[in-house]
C-alpha cells in the first residue's frame, strides 16, 4: 500500500507514541525514529513532515540530544512539539533559557494568526510542561502564541514551513490540539490521508496471498487481541493453509481458552490445534515463588510445548508472530532497565523449522490492530480484551501456584470484569484485574472466625502503559465487587483496592 510518511523524531519525551498514534488517527502514517537516525535515511524515506517530540533534558546540557541544522534546511515542513520547539530555537540560532519558574499543567494561551492555528479559539487552554523556552527568536521565525509565563509559547517561520509549539498538542488537556495537528499535516505537509484500516487488511491480506502461494503457514496463538488478529490476516489469505496452535498453559482468565477455540473453529473454521497443558505447566511451576523464575519457566515451556506440536505438522513454510509496533520501536534515548522479562512468542524462530517469519501487525499500534480485527470480523468480545501478560495469572497469583489458587482468583477476577461491564466503565479503563495476594487474614463470617486470602483489585487507565494511573473507581462500584468476591467466592474474606500509579508501582504485581 503506497502511503504518505510524516517522521516522529523521538528526542525521549513520555508522549512519543501517542504522537505518532494520533497523526495516524488524523489518517497520516507515522513511524517513530530515534533523535540519531542520520539525515541520509531521513531523506530515503521521503518524508512529507517531521516532528520533534518533547524530551526530559535541557538543550543547554553539554550531551543534550540535538540534531543537525541541515534538518532544517532539507525543505521537509517540521513541526517542533516542547522540547522539539528548544531543539529548532537553539539549531538555528535562536536562545534557549531556563525558566525561573517551571510552567506545567493546564494553561491559558493567546494564539495568532497561522496556518497551524486555523479554526483554532483564539483563546484557549494547552498543556505545558517544561522548564526551559525559547527567548529570543533564530533568524526568519515570528512569534504566534503567548503565555503569561512564556511570550514565545509558538513560532514559525511559514516561509520554510518550520513550525514549533511549547505546548502538547498531542495530549487530551490541550483543547483543539487535533486541530492543530491536523492543520500541520494537511495544510502544511499536504497530506492525503490516506492511511485507513479497512485499506491496511485489504492489502494486507491480497499481499500475504501473494507472498504465501500454495505454502504452510504455522501460528502460535496465545489467546492474546495481537496473536488472534493475525491470524485472522493469514486465515483470510491463505486458508486452511494455516494451522494455529494455541497452547493453553492453564492458567487463563475464567473460560478464556474455550471462547478462543470456539469463536476460531466454530465461526471461522480455522485450522485450531488447541494443546491443553496446564498440568505440564503446573508441574513445572511446583514450588515456585520467584516472579522472575514464573516467568521464565512459563516462557521455556511455552516454546517446549509448540515446538513439540510443531514437529507433528512437519515442515512449514512460514511462521506467523503477532509483533505490534511498540515492540519495534527504537527510543531515542538510552538503554532501560529491565524491570520484568515479558514472555511473548518472540523466542519461537530458534526452535522451528521454518524458511521465513511474517508479521503482518508490525506497523501497527494496539488501537489499529483492534480495528483490523474488527474489519476482519472478529468479535468485539475479543477484539477489545484488555491486554493480558503471556505468563498469565501466574504472574498475578502471588507466591506459589496451585489449582485451587487459580481456581480462587479465576472467579473474582471474573466478577470483578462483570461488575465493571454492568457499571459500563469498561472503555474507560486500559486494564483490570484481581490478585490473589499471598496473605491471608482474620475475618468473621456468620458467628465464626475465618482466616482466608486477601484478593486485591487493580484498575489503571493509560495510554501506553509505560505510565498508568490507578483509575478512580466510585465507591458504590468498589463495595458491589468485593461483596460479590467474598460471597460467591470461597476462601477469600477481605478485598483491598490498589491505589498506586506506575511508577512507583509497575500494573502487575509481579
Ligand atoms: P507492567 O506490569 O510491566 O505491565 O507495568 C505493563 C503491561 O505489560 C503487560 N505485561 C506483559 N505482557 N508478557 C506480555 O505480553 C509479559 O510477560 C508481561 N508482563 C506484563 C501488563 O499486563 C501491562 O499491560
Amino acid at each position: 500500500m503506497e502511503h504518505q510518511l510524516v517522521i516522529v523524531l523521538d528526542f525521549g519525551g513520555q508522549y512519543n507514541q501517542l504522537i505518532a498514534r494520533r497523526v495516524r488517527d488524523l489518517g497520516v502514517y507515522s513511524e517513530v525514529l530515534s533523535y540519531k537516525t542520520p539525515i541520509e535515511k531521513i531523506k530515503e524515506k521521503a518524508p512529507i513532515g517531521i516532528i520533534l517530540t518533547g524530551g526530559p533534558n535541557s538543550v543547554n546540557d553539554i550531551n543534550a540530544p540535538i540534531i543537525g541544522r541541515e534538518f532544517f534546511e532539507i525543505g521537509i515542513p517540521v513541526l517542533g512539539i516542547c522540547y522539539g520547539m528548544q531543539v529548532m530555537g537553539k539549531v538555528l540560532e535562536g536562545e534557549v533559557r531556563g525558566c525561573e519558574t517551571r510552567e506545567f499543567g493546564l494553561t491559558n494561551i493567546d494564539y495568532k494568526d497561522s496556518f497551524i492555528f486555523d479554526g483554532v479559539d483564539k483563546i484557549n487552554d494547552c498543556w505545558m510542561s517544561h522548564g526551559d523556552y525559547v527567548a529570543e527568536l533564530a533568524h526568519g521565525f515570528s512569534p504566534i502564541a503567548s503565555t503569561s509565563a512564556t511570550p514565545i509559547a509558538a513560532m514559525e517561520n511559514a516561509e520554510k514551513n518550520l513550525y514549533a509549539v511549547q505546548f502538547h498538542p498531542e495530549v487530551e488537556h490541550t483543547k483543539q490540539g487535533n486541530k492543530i495537528l491536523q492543520n500541520f499535516l494537511y495544510k502544511v505537509c499536504g497530506a492525503k490521508g490516506d492511511w485507513k484500516m479497512s485499506s491496511f487488511a485489504e492489502y494486507t491480506i491480497a499481499n500475504l496471498k501473494e507472498k504465501i502461494g500454495d505454502k504452510k503457514v504455522l501460528c502460535a496463538m496465545s489467546g492474546g487481541v495481537d496473536s488472534s488478529v493475525a491470524a485472522m490476516l493469514l486465515h483470510k489469505a491463505v486458508g486452511k493453509q494455516l494451522t494455529c496452535v494455541f497452547v493453553d498453559h492453564g492458567l487463563l482468565r475464567k473460560d478464556e481458552g474455550d471462547e478462543v477455540e470456539r469463536v476460531f473453529t466454530k465461526e471461522f473454521d480455522v485450522n485450531l490445534i488447541r494443546v491443553n497443558a496446564g498440568d505440564e505447566f503446573l508441574g513445572k511451576l511446583e514450588g515456585v515463588s520467584e516472579p522472575e523464575k514464573k516467568r521464565k519457566i512459563i516462557g521455556e515451556e511455552f516454546i517446549r510445548v509448540f515446538e513439540r506440536e510443531a514437529k507433528k505438522i512437519g515442515k512449514v513454510d512460514f511462521l506467523v508472530q503477532g509483533t505490534i509496533y511498540p515492540d519495534v520501536i527504537e527510543s531515542g534515548i538510552g538503554d532501560a532497565a529491565v524491570i520484568k522479562s515479558h514472555h511473548n512468542v518472540g523466542g519461537l524462530p530458534d526452535v522451528v523449522d521454518f524458511e521465513a517469519i511474517l508479521e503482518p501487525l508490525r506497523d501497527l499500534f494496539k488501537d489499529e490492530v483492534r480495528k483490523v480485527g474488527i474489519e476482519v470480523g472478529l468479535p468485539e468480545s475479543l477484539v477489545w480484551r484488555q491486554p493480558f501478560p503471556g505468563p498469565g495469572l501466574a504472574i498475578r497469583i502471588i507466591g506459589d501456584i496451585t489449582k485451587e489458587k487459580i481456581e480462587i482468583l479465576q472467579l473474582a477476577d471474573w466478577i470483578f470484569r462483570d461488575e465493571i461491564e454492568k457499571s459500563g466503565l469498561a472503555r474507560e479503563l486500559s486494564q483490570y484485574f484481581a490478585v490473589l495476594t499471598g496473605m491471608r487474614s482474620v475475618g468473621v463470617m456468620g458467628d465464626g472466625r475465618t482466616y482466608d486470602y486477601t484478593i486485591a483489585i487493580r484498575a489503571v487507565t493509560t495510554t501506553d502503559f509505560m505510565t498508568a494511573d490507578w483509575a478512580k473507581i466510585p465507591y458504590e462500584v468498589l463495595g458491589r465487587i468485593s461483596n460479590r468476591i467474598i460471597n460467591e467466592g470461597k476462601s477469600v474474606n477481605r478485598v483491598v483496592y490498589d491505589i498506586t500509579s506506575k511508577p512507583p508501582a509497575t500494573i502487575e504485581w509481579e
